[in-house]
């Protein structure tokens, strides 16, 4: 079970050098079967950073968030392919036809079943977002409303999973059924402070309510022994998928 638990942790590498991210990857690879590269660090490093956490035995998540037009994200996320990363996002907000187009040229490279077919992921409603901010640009609805309205298109589109806070598990399970993966981060162990997270669930928690894969930076990476929180992490995750 615990090996099964480290494919689905995923560590963020929120840090801004190359260095400082093998660092991490080297450290943590036994315990995190995935490493989070977001744009930052993409930004800074570029695809270097993603053949360094491979060549050290880790899997990718890029977490690049594309929103463009239907060919820019499409031939974007086949470019993420070509990296060969794990997974890889855009935000559903684009759109069913970006969705639609970036699944077909994916096929087309990498079809399902290939080993550099990447897991193709949605975020709905960022979590940042509230419903005023939904307001300001027009839209009159929740954000309970939107964010299993946004994952079920997004499976429409052939999108394989979504990313989604801890609270919307249940939301987009009903809507999309059990075989949708869902990504969460703001998860914090009991051991681990809040940081700027507001609305957090344990990794035991997340992983009961549905969740099947975990992004955790901090409570790894601020701990005094971060190998010995990751292991902790693990044990949890371990003991929830056991009893699912
Ligand atoms: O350090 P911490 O565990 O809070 O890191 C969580 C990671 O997940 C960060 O990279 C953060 O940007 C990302 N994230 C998040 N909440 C979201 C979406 C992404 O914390 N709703």
């Amino acid at each position: 079970m615990k090996a099964l638990a480290k494919e689905r942790l995923i560590f963020a590498l929120d840090v801004d050098s190359f260095a400082e991210a093998e660092k991490w990857v080297r450290q943590l690879h036994r315990q995190v079967g995935l490493f989070k590269v977001g744009k930052q660090l993409f930004t800074r490093c570029g695809p270097q950073v993603v053949e360094m956490v491979r060549r050290e035995g880790g899997s990718v998540f890029l977490d690049l968030k594309y929103h463009d037009i239907p060919n820019t994200v499409a031939m974007a996320t086949v470019e993420a392919c070509r990296l060969g990363v794990r997974m890889v996002n855009v935000h559903a907000l684009g759109g069913r036809e970006m969705m639609t187009r970036t699944v077909a040229e994916v096929d087309r490279v990498a079809p399902r079943g290939h080993a550099e077919r990447p897991l193709l992921l949605a975020v709905t409603i960022l979590t940042s977002s509230t419903e005023a901010t939904l307001q300001e640009i027009g839209i009159d609805r929740s954000v309970r409303e939107m964010v299993p309205r946004l994952a079920k298109m997004a499976q429409e589109a052939g999108m394989d999973g979504v990313v989604a806070s801890p609270q919307e598990v249940d939301l987009i399970r009903a809507a999309c059924g059990p075989d949708f993966a869902i990504v969460t981060p703001g998860v914090r162990p009991g051991f681990a402070s809040l940081d700027d997270q507001k609305r957090v669930t344990t990794p035991g928690e997340a992983i009961t309510a549905g969740a099947d894969y975990l992004v955790i930076g901090r409570p790894i990476s601020a701990a005094a022994d971060p190998v010995a929180a990751a292991e902790l992490i693990l044990d949890e995750m371990s003991a929830a998928l056991q009893a699912r």
